[in-house]
C-alpha cells in the first residue's frame, strides 16, 4: 500500500503564524510537525509517500526530506492550488497510486499508543473496502462524527455536527481499497465548497464496505489546530521522551528497525544532523 500526506492547504486556527510558514513544518517539541504522520504511515509499513502541500510550501518539505532514499523510502511531491478538501487528495495523487489501495493521513494529526504498529499494520492489508478509527472527545463537533448501534456497527457518518450523534470522532487517517480513485473523482463538492472526507467514507459506509476501528482510553491522538493543542502536543512528547529515553516518531529509527536502512546508514544520518539531542540519540542507537 502507498500513503498520502496532505500538509498545509486546510483551514488552520493558527493565524498569523498560517501566513508566515506551514504549520507541519514547525516543530513540535523536537520535530517537524510532519514527521509524526510520516512516521505513522512507517509504522504501517508504507515506503512510498506523496506529500501533498501548497505551491508555497512544498518547496519547503521537499527540501526537508528529499527522494526518502537516506531512509529506504521514495517520497513524490504535488501541489494542491486550492485547499478544497481532503478527499482531493486521492485525485492528485491518483497516478501516483497507480490504481492501488491508499492511505491518507492528515499532516496535523498525531498518534501515540501501545499496539498501534499492530492495527496499523492490519488496516494497511485492507483490500476490499475502508478502514477509519474512532477516537472518543469531549467536545467532538469540529470533527467527523461517527455513529454506532448497540452492536458497535457503524450506522452514520457526519462532519462537523453541531449536535453529534456520539463522541467518536474520526481521526485523519485513513486506509481505502483500489476503488477509492473512482469513488473519490466522482464526489460532488459539499455546502462549504469542499471535497469532505466523510462524503468519500460514507459511500463506503453505503456499500457496507467500511471497518471503524476504535482506540482505546490509553490511546492518544493529538490535535495540532490551534495554539493551545499544539503546545500541549508538544509538552506530550517531552514528557514521553523525557520520562522513557525514547524518542517519539524518530524517522531515522523507524527506518532502522523497519529493516529499511542499515545501521552505518543510521549513523551517518545521525552524524549529518549536527549537535542536537536528536542526532545524539540517532547516534547512540547506531553504537
Ligand atoms: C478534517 C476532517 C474531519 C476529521 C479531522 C481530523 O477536519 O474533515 O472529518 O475528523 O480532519 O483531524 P479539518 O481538520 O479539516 O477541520
Amino acid at each position: 500500500m502507498k500513503g498520502i500526506i496532505l500538509a498545509g492547504g486546510s483551514a488552520t486556527r493558527l493565524y498569523p503564524l498560517s501566513k508566515a510558514i506551514s504549520k507541519q513544518i514547525m516543530p513540535v517539541y523536537d520535530k517537524p510537525m510532519i514527521y509524526y504522520p510520516l512516521s505513522t504511515l512507517m509504522l504501517a509499513g508504507i515506503r512510498e509517500v506523496l506529500i501533498i502541500s501548497t505551491p508555497r510550501d512544498l518547496p519547503m518539505f521537499r527540501d526537508l526530506l528529499g527522494t526518502g532514499e537516506q531512509l529506504g523510502m521514495r517520497f513524490e511531491y504535488i501541489v494542491q492550488e486550492y485547499p478544497n478538501g481532503l478527499a482531493q487528495a486521492f485525485v492528485l495523487g491518483a497516478e501516483f497510486l497507480e490504481g492501488g489501495p491508499g492511505c491518507l493521513i492528515l499532516g496535523d494529526n498525531m498518534f501515540y499508543g501501545q499496539g498501534f504498529s499492530r492495527m496499523l499494520k492490519r488496516a494497511a492489508a485492507t483490500d476490499s473496502g475502508a478502514c477509519i478509527f474512532g477516537y472518543y472527545v469531549k467536545d467532538p463537533r469540529a470533527y467527523g462524527v461517527c455513529e454506532f448501534d448497540t452492536e458497535g456497527r457503524v450506522i452514520s457518518l457526519e462532519e462537523k455536527p453541531e449536535h453529534p450523534k456520539s463522541h467518536y470522532a474520526v481521526p485523519g487517517l485513513y486506509f481505502y481499497d483500489s476503488t477509492v480513485t473512482a469513488k473519490a473523482a466522482a464526489l460532488a463538492p459539499s455546502a462549504r465548497g469542499e471535497y469532505e472526507i466523510t462524503d468519500l467514507n460514507k459511500i463506503y459506509l453505503e456499500e457496507g464496505t467500511l471497518h471503524v476501528e476504535l482506540f482505546g482510553r490509553g490511546f492518544a491522538w493529538l490535535d495540532t489546530g490551534n495554539a493551545d493543542s499544539l503546545l500541549e502536543a508538544g509538552n506530550f512528547v517531552e514528557t514521553i521522551q523525557n520520562r522513557q529515553g525514547f524518542y517519539v516518531s524518530c524517522i531515522e529509527e523507524i527506518a532502522w528497525r523497519n529493516g529499511w536502512i542499515t545501521k552505518d546508514q543510521l549513523r551517518t544520518l545521525g552524524e549529518q544532523l549536527g549537535k542536537t539531542a536528536y542526532a545524539q540519540y540517532i547516534i547512540d542507537l547506531s553504537l
